[in-house]
């Protein structure tokens, strides 16, 4: 049976021959998983995810340098939250990890670029420093 790429979890078939992935692998595999799937209820998936698809991905990266926490509810508590990377990682890590994400798993966003990455990380601490 020849091997469909569109339908093939790439970290799986072992193609992490890009940076993007290699960040992935080391940053975000343990919770979103190889496959982009996450776990249900826990950690969202990033296949298919709105989010991830996004135009604009000024909220993705926001996301990603700032990391965030579900609210809890009585039923459904969010003791896990998604880490910040803006300590850990370069501009060009983050472009390169979410340009990865956005292009993989059946997601079809265009590419985010170090200058996109710059631009949100400055008005995140613009808004830390005013605060
Ligand atoms: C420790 C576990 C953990 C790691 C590591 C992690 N995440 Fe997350 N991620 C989460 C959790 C939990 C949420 C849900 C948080 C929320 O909704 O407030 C989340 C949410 C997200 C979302 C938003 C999805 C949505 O539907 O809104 C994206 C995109 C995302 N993560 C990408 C990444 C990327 C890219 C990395 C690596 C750089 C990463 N995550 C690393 C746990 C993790």
């Amino acid at each position: 049976m020849a091997v469909d790429a569109e339908q093939v979890p790439p970290l799986r078939i072992g193609q992490i021959d890009s940076a993007g992935a290699r960040v992935y692998l080391n940053s975000c595999n343990a919770c979103h998983r190889s496959d982009g799937t996450g776990a249900k209820r826990i950690f969202p998936s990033l296949a298919g995810n709105s989010a991830v698809n996004a135009d604009d991905p000024t909220s993705l990266i926001h996301l990603v340098l700032s990391g965030s926490r579900m609210p809890s509810t009585a039923t459904a508590p969010a003791p896990i939250a998604m880490p910040d990377f803006g300590w850990r990682l370069t501009n060009q890590q983050i472009a390169d990890v979410l340009t990865f994400v956005r292009a993989n798993w059946g997601n079809h966003a265009s590419a985010v670029s170090v200058d996109q990455v710059a631009k949100v990380r400055q008005a995140v601490r613009q808004t830390e420093a005013a605060n």
